[in-house]
């Protein structure tokens, strides 16, 4: 083994963050790991993984889950796609692959919702396959330790990473190499002011040698992220209001809310905004008054949401609702999958003199 291999798997030994997934070896609890650190921090993670594990113990319990309970599972992790995916993931492990798990990288590439990182990932991890990962602390770490300019957000830069990382990944220990590696980035070497007097493998850093590890590494500009509005109807019918629930193949599928529509702009009238609820959702509403609002940034937008109290106008308008939806009293909130920006809204609807249940 390498210097440097041997160095970070030291570091690793003895620093390594005490989480609750690498004290298994159970492929399962490993694979819900994965799928849950995808894009999300570990100290998220970490409430998510017990609590989803508690109620889903085996990859039996997980195939055979209805989506409203598994959602609910995950509500407020973000990316619910992740836990639908992770799902039919479960259902192919139990009946076609007769609940043995995947062998290698290679197989595990093939499941829903499993990409070339978490691939190496749960390739090294649970199969000790020697395959490599690269999330965005491997590219931060290699991009330094290896001085890469090229942008680790395009092509190029994060095939050299790859390349890096292929060539790195030792025989012995793949798996703990792969989280040292993260666990470096997650620790020591940060994006911003990284602890370079105590990291292992400075004596091998480039980026350290040439004071340049601020610089690195170099991501090319993207555009900045669009704004949406969206305006959201509370809809009252006796002590209870109505909530819809989104088309389960788009964003945020699956999930419930407040009827609720994107609006070009937030100068709009009322009127203009009650047309839209007509054509998009098929709702005839009469918007009375702006309740509450909530802000909420996604990865390729920032959402505004205003919540107005309004009055259904056509009586049987809602039998003719383009989705799913529910007369829900506000105590029964809680037993639906809600996505973040909306929870937002009820909280401010509901902390307010209980505004909903008034009337
Ligand atoms: N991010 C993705 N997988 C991880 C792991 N196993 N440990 C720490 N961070 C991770």
């Amino acid at each position: 083994m390498r210097v440097i291999q041997q160095s970070l798997l030291a570091w690793y030994d003895t620093n390594s963050r005490d989480l609750p997934w690498r004290i298994t070896s159970d492929p399962y609890k490993i694979l819900v790991s994965e799928i849950m650190l995808q894009q999300t921090r570990v100290e998220t993670v970490i409430p998510y993984y017990h609590r989803f594990l508690e109620s889903l113990p085996n990859i039996k319990s997980l195939a055979n889950i209805d989506d409203q309970t598994l959602l609910k599972l995950w509500e407020g992790l973000g990316y619910y796609r992740r836990a639908l995916n992770l799902k039919r993931t479960a259902q192919q492990i139990v009946n076609q692959l007769n609940c043995s798990f995947p062998s290698s990288a290679e197989e595990w590439e093939k499941l829903p919702g499993i990409g070339r990182y978490t691939a190496g990932a749960l390739g090294s991890i649970v199969n000790g396959e020697q395959t490599a990962l690269v999330d965005g602390n491997v590219k931060r770490v290699y991009a330094r330790m290896f001085n890469i300019e090229l942008p680790v957000n395009e092509k190029n830069g994060e095939d050299a990473v790859w390349d890096i990382a292929n060539n790195l990944v030792p025989a012995g220990r793949p798996g703990d190499y792969n989280q040292a590696l993260m666990e470096l980035g997650a620790t020591v070497c940060l994006s911003r002011n990284p602890s370079c007097s105590i990291c292992p493998v400075i004596s091998h850093c480039k980026a350290f040698k040439l004071g340049i590890q601020d610089k690195l590494p170099a991501r090319k500009k993207k555009k900045s992220v669009p704004q949406r509005t969206a305006a959201s109807a509370i809809i009252q019918r006796e002590e209870k209001f109505l909530l819809l629930q989104r088309p389960t193949n788009g964003m945020l599928g699956g999930l419930w809310e407040l009827p609720t529509v994107i609006i070009p702009h937030l100068d709009l009238k009322y009127q203009e905004i009650e047309a839209i609820f007509d054509s998009q959702l098929n709702l005839k509403i009469k918007i009375i008054k702006l309740e509450a609002s909530a802000r909420h940034a996604y990865t390729h937008f920032k959402i505004h949401n205003l919540a107005f109290s309004s009055q259904l106008i056509a009586q049987d308008s809602r039998e003719r609702l383009r989705h799913p939806y529910k007369w829900i009293d506000k105590d029964q909130i809680s037993g639906f999958p809600v996505h973040v920006v909306q929870q937002k809204l009820f909280a401010q609807l509901f902390d307010s003199q209980q505004k909903l249940s008034l009337q």
